[in-house]
């Protein structure tokens, strides 16, 4: 395999640990399938091919790979919840949707290094007994979707997809499906409703989890593109081996994808846990502007409940318990779910003092309510009564009292809906009101009120922006 070189402007930085992102920006490599197997590429099929399909699942189990589309859910666990007696087609899917905003590093994948993809895909289908697997990708990506047909058919032309791969008996048949461009698609259930052809109303869990009811109420494995190519991974490092990159059952590495207010945003792949939310800020994006203070961040993408900068955490190290600080987080599942948060899929937005919450609160409200699929009222009316509050707000109409009445809206989506939307949309709200409701209070009376504080809010107010 040979040593990467990458784009001058691209370098990667030295805390990353490049395993997913390794052929990404790099000046010697292409998407081409030659590439690929000229990096080693598609020995690991081979190796899976030559091995029984429930000993890969064991391995990814004992890898500790979590999921990272969103919830962090193993997925070797997921796996094994294939009904054991089953005689229904099993179907793969890998959700290419990459819909929860601030994520943007599946598309770099899909672009740049499609093979490792489709080798984590068909790895995986053998593994889950899948003969055929679909690639599920939003319509805003539609080079990504030519890039993968093109790989897909010269993997099928060298004999890595198509009947009996390599002469092992394996047939798999990878289709891409391209979505209409709507953030539910990117929920399992809807994303398997969006593939049968009819609108993504996500279904009731349970039943209908995936890996026993899924596409065409057949068993189904829905994996996020990341998560696919570390299986690969996997199997070349051994478990064990895999396991301890990352922390205890936080394993492997993650790629973060940071924007907002930083000197350098940009995606990062980082052992996961290995790096505190302060070596993101200003060791791996050269911290803030200048003369600005952290205000506060959201971890795991804009569904995820936002940290304040002046918040103390209280977490577990070992077995001790200690406070700590914003800066002191480690990037992790568990640390980010005992601060209150989570870390979702890998999306962390960076605001610094010159953000006015209300304006980013209601950018993140237009979005919710523009893209629930309207299928449970508190849902489909909470979000839009929650961007019609935060807008008043933010256009200086507000009463203090509207504070309240979006807190009150918001508890009221929360576990009380068919999917996880309701909690996406109603989580800012809760804790943007919790840890900022001062601020936002102050913008409803007074001289505040119409005093926008930062640019977007002066557009917002002047009707110039969405
Ligand atoms: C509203 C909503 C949007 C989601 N969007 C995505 C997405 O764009 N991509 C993704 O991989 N997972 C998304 N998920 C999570 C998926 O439902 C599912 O858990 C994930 O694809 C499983 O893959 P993983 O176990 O590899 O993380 C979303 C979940 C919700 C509730
Ligand atoms: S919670 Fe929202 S997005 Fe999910 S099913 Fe209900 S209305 Fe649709």
């Amino acid at each position: 395999m040979s040593s990467p070189t990458y784009r001058e402007d691209r370098q990667p930085h030295p805390r990353e640990r490049r395993m997913i992102f390794r052929n990404v920006d790099r000046t010697d490599y292409d998407p081409s399938i030659d590439c690929y197997l000229r990096d080693g590429g598609y020995e690991l099929l081979k190796k899976a091919l030559g091995m029984e399909p429930k000993d890969i699942t064991e391995e990814v189990k004992k890898s500790g790979l979590r999921g990272r589309g969103g919830a962090g859910f193993p997925t070797g666990v997921k796996w094994g919840f294939i009904p054991p007696n089953n005689t229904k087609p099993v179907y793969l899917i890998c959700n290419a949707d990459e819909s929860e905003p601030g994520t943007f590093k599946d598309r770099y994948i899909i672009h740049q290094d499609p093979h490792q993809l489709l080798e984590g895909i068909a790895i995986s289908s053998f593994a889950v007994g899948a003969k055929v697997a679909f690639i599920y990708i939003r319509e805003e990506f539609p080079e990504g979707a030519e890039i993968l047909e093109r790989a897909i058919a010269e993997a099928e032309e060298k004999g890595f997809l198509g009947k009996d791969i390599q002469g092992s008996g394996f047939d798999l048949e990878v289709v891409v499906h391209r979505g209409a461009g709507a953030y539910i698609c990117g929920e399992e259930t809807g994303l398997i409703e969006s593939l049968e052809g009819k609108r993504p109303y996500p279904r009731i869990k349970p039943p209908y989890f995936p890996a026993a009811l899924g596409l065409y109420m057949c068993p189904t494995i829905v994996n996020n593109v990341e998560s696919l190519c570390h299986v690969k991974h996997v199997l070349a490092m051994g478990a064990e081996e895999y396991a301890k990159l990352g922390t205890p059952r936080n394993t492997g590495t993650r790629i973060l994808c940071v924007s907002g207010d930083v000197v350098k945003p940009g995606y990062f792949e980082v052992e996961v846990g290995k790096v505190t939310m302060g070596e993101v800020i200003h060791d791996l994006c050269g911290g803030l502007k200048p003369g600005r203070k952290l205000k506060a961040v959201i971890p795991g993408g804009s569904s995820a409940k936002v940290l304040s900068a002046d918040e103390r955490f209280k977490i577990k190290r070992g077995d001790d318990p200690v406070e700590i600080g914003i800066e002191d987080i480690p990037m992790d599942f568990d640390t980010m779910a005992a601060c209150g948060s989570m870390a979702g899929s890998g999306g962390v937005i960076i605001m610094d003092d010159s953000r006015d919450m209300a304006w980013v609160l209601n950018n993140i409200n237009e979005f919710y309510a523009h893209e629930s699929c309207g299928q449970c009222t508190p849902c489909r009316e909470g979000s839009l009564w929650m961007k019609k509050i935060s807008a008043r707000i933010v256009k200086g109409d507000g009463a203090p009292e509207d504070v309240d009445t979006l807190l009150s809206v918001a508890d009221q989506i929360e576990g009380k809906t068919i999917c996880a939307f309701g909690e996406a949309c109603s989580w800012p709200t809760q804790s943007f009101v919790k840890k900022f409701g001062d601020e936002i209070k102050a913008r409803t009376s007074g001289e505040n009120a119409s005093r926008p504080v930062n640019k977007e809010t002066e557009l917002a107010a002047a009707g110039l922006a969405r």
